[in-house]
């Protein structure tokens, strides 16, 4: 079937939830796609984040294979082997003691929500149940995500929203502790605001975030959606500030392409869940959790993570030396894997002009570009994708001084 006909076929059948690119990609290898067309493309997004490994990486593929003639799935009402495997490994590599399984970011966020909450009730009785977030954080798309999620774009048109949720700004720690009240039990936040514009935590506010969860007896939740499994250059972004919270959601790269979301809590916390509180039939199933041992195989291999540092130092280094060339690059931020390019005019354009070039990245927020490359790519990706982007924002910068 021709493009054109499927792009139209998508508009008919799909409901319009993404303002989708005009592009299928068909097959992956790697750090690269290829569209229906055939045409290549380097791919810096790598599914938002998800596909660590790149695409179809082998070990990924086989341990899928493998898994899938076993047995794929039998829900929670039994023990599941790989299941078992991946929350001691998750458990050996972090500070929780204890993993609930589910199936997004969205989910893992619901539980730590419903946990936080649980744990709270049954400490303090139903007297207290708010939670603080953070203004241009994301949390994800259920009630209750959106509403911890604090952008309004992402809440018009859903009242009422969730009770017991409040906002400040990222990085003011005088406001959050301004925020605190008798009936606050938990502060929600991501270790690197990734949806909202890769906005980098201040050095020392995790620290002192935590030191105000000690004082006021709350709990401190990331959302380790994004940054999560290797994205930083550590296992976790919390890894990098010598801080322990007490609970951590995980999705995205966890799976490296198959679905699957976790939620690891400190034991005192977790153990306010009990059969019945909560539950998700397919969270943690056979195939999923198998793929997700296969992901953590490879980032976990000694020299994997310092390998995402200096291709992640070699990126800044690349980026910065085009924000050095074009005034309309107001900054570079970023760690590892994630590193965000704000400018002073909207990203959109940048981005549709670097596909039809064959560089895929996505944006955060309006005028920031953002990269998110497989955690696999060596210097000759950066490279190429500098050099893509060069000519894309040459491009830019001509039209702008023909103006
Ligand atoms: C930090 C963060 N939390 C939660 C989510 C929601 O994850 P999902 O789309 O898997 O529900 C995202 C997705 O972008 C995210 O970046």
């Amino acid at each position: 079937m021709e493009t054109s006909q499927l792009l139209e076929l998508s508009q008919q059948y799909l409901m319009s939830t993404y303002a989708r690119q005009p592009v299928i990609f068909t097959r992956g290898a790697g750090a690269i796609l290829w569209d229906n067309e055939g045409r290549k493309y380097l791919d810096f997004a790598c599914g938002l984040a998800v596909c660590a490994l790149g695409h179809c990486h082998p070990h990924l593929v086989e341990a899928i294979q493998k898994q899938s003639r076993e047995l794929l799935h039998v829900s929670n009402l039994y023990h599941i082997k790989p299941q078992i495997e991946l929350a001691q490994r998750l458990v050996e590599n972090s500070f929780a003691d204890k993993v609930f399984f589910c199936n997004s970011g969205a989910e893992a966020n619901e539980a730590a929500i419903k946990l936080a909450r649980r744990y709270a009730w049954g400490k303090w009785g139903g007297q207290r149940y708010k939670i603080i977030t953070c203004e241009k954080s994301f949390h994800g798309r259920t009630i209750a995500t959106i509403t911890a999620t604090g952008q309004s774009k992402f809440q018009t048109g859903f009242s009422p929203l969730l009770e017991g949720f409040s906002y400040v700004p990222y990085n003011d720690i005088s406001a959050l502790e301004a925020a605190i009240d008798h009936q606050t039990i938990a502060v929600m936040l991501e270790p690197i605001q990734a949806e909202g514009g890769v906005n980098m935590p201040d050095p020392g506010y995790l620290e002192d975030v935590r030191r105000l969860c000690d004082q006021h007896h709350l709990l401190m939740i990331l959302d380790e959606v994004q940054t999560g499994i290797g994205r930083t250059g550590r296992l976790f972004g919390y890894q990098h500030h010598g801080i322990e919270p007490d609970m951590i959601s995980l999705a995205k790269g966890l799976g490296g392409g198959v679905a699957i979301g976790a939620l690891l809590a400190v034991d005192k916390v977790a153990q306010a869940f009990v059969p019945g509180t909560h539950a998700s039939t397919f969270g943690g199933n056979p195939l999923a959790c198998s793929a997700a041992l296969a992901v953590l195989d490879v980032v976990l291999q000694n020299d994997f993570l310092p390998n995402v540092q200096a291709v992640g130092q070699y990126l800044e280094h690349s980026l910065t030396q085009l924000k050095n060339k074009y005034a309309f690059i107001q900054e570079i931020r970023g760690i590892g894997c994630i590193w965000g390019m704000e400018l002073d005019r909207p990203a959109a354009p940048i981005i549709s002009a670097c596909l039809k070039a064959g560089l895929v990245i996505v944006t955060a927020g309006e005028k920031v570009l953002r990269f998110l490359p497989p955690l696999i790519i060596g210097q000759e990706h950066v490279d190429q994708t500098i050099a893509i982007l060069d000519g894309v924002l040459g491009e830019s910068y001509a039209q702008e001084v023909h103006q």
